[in-house]
Order: C-alpha cells, then sequence, then structure tokens
C-alpha cells in the first residue's frame, strides 16, 4: 500500500512543479527563442538560395520581424540591475536596437523579393552583428 501512496505523491509533486517550469521561460525568451527558429533555417537556406522555396524565406524573415517587433513590447531581465535613474534610457537604447534590427529584416525581404541574393547574404551578417551587439549590451550576464 505504501508504495502507490509514494507514488502518487511523486506524481503530483511532478505535476505541480510542471507550469512553473514553463513559466521560468520569459517572454523575452519565448520571442527570441521564436528569433532563432525563423533566423537559422533562413541563414542556412541563403547559403543556397537556388534551392530554397522563396516563399519559405518570405515566412522565415516576416517571422524573425514578427518576433522582434513583440520584442519591443517586453523588458529584459538586465532592467533590475540599473540604476533606476538610468532605466528610462536604457529601455529606449533596447528598444532602438530593436527598431534597427526590425529595419535590416525589412530591407533583407526586399532583397528576398527582388532576388539579389549577394545583399540577402550581407544582410545576414548585419543581423547577426545586431544580435550580438544587442546581447552584449542587454542581455544579464547571469541569463
Ligand atoms: C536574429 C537576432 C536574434 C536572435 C536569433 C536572438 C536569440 C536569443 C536567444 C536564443 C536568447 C536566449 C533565450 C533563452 O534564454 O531562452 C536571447 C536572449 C536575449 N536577447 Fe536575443 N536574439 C536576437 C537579437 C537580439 C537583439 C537585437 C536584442 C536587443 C535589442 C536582443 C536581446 C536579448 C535579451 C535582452 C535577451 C535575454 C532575455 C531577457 O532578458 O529576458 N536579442 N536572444
Amino acid at each position: 500500500m505504501k508504495l502507490p501512496v509514494l507514488a502518487s505523491f511523486s506524481l503530483i509533486f511532478v505535476l505541480a512543479s510542471w507550469p512553473n517550469q514553463t513559466l521560468a521561460d520569459s517572454s523575452l525568451d519565448l520571442q527570441m527563442e521564436r528569433m532563432t527558429d525563423a533566423f537559422r533555417p533562413l541563414r542556412a537556406a541563403l547559403a543556397d538560395p537556388e534551392s530554397v522555396n522563396q516563399q519559405d524565406l518570405m515566412n522565415w524573415t516576416r517571422e524573425l520581424g514578427a518576433a522582434a517587433v513583440a520584442s519591443k513590447d517586453l523588458q529584459p531581465e538586465k532592467v533590475g540591475e540599473i540604476p533606476e535613474e538610468n532605466r528610462v534610457a536604457f529601455i529606449e537604447a533596447y528598444q532602438q536596437s530593436l527598431d534597427e534590427l526590425i529595419i535590416l529584416v525589412d530591407q533583407l525581404s526586399d532583397f528576398i523579393l527582388t532576388e539579389e541574393w549577394d545583399a540577402a547574404t550581407n544582410q545576414i551578417v548585419l543581423i547577426n552583428q545586431s544580435q550580438r551587439n544587442g546581447h552584449k549590451k542587454f542581455r544579464s550576464e547571469d541569463h
């Protein structure tokens, strides 16, 4: 009789911790993961644009842009480490970086539509730099 009771308690424990696990991912993390899920195949496909469907490229680009737009309304965890008097400037700089990413992504869609593959490939480099700068400035060391 003891074993089923123990098993039930274990099950309750697992079920109770499940939603917390999911909530531990902030919604900004989720948007960033959405960016990764779009950027990774986009970058791989542009390495060989002849073999890929233009519609797929456009869908990934649109998804990347939508996640960047959604991220603008969210706050990085690092805000908590910034002195209160500098927080507004920090958030404005964060939003401006995302605006720059959004412009880069818009330009990328134009290059895909006009089949300017060299320009599109170069745009991937610029988006990569924007990601690196964004993380250096706005991602917490502890994240
Ligand atoms: C293609 C561009 C980008 C990709 C693929 C990307 C991807 C990611 C990934 C995978 C994470 C980790 C998420 C996790 O821990 O679950 C992350 C975190 C983060 N990224 Fe990006 N990122 C991009 C651009 C940017 C830019 C431009 C900024 C800033 C303007 C930025 C700001 C952040 C911040 C602040 C975090 C930490 C999340 C938090 O504080 O809640 N990212 N990103």
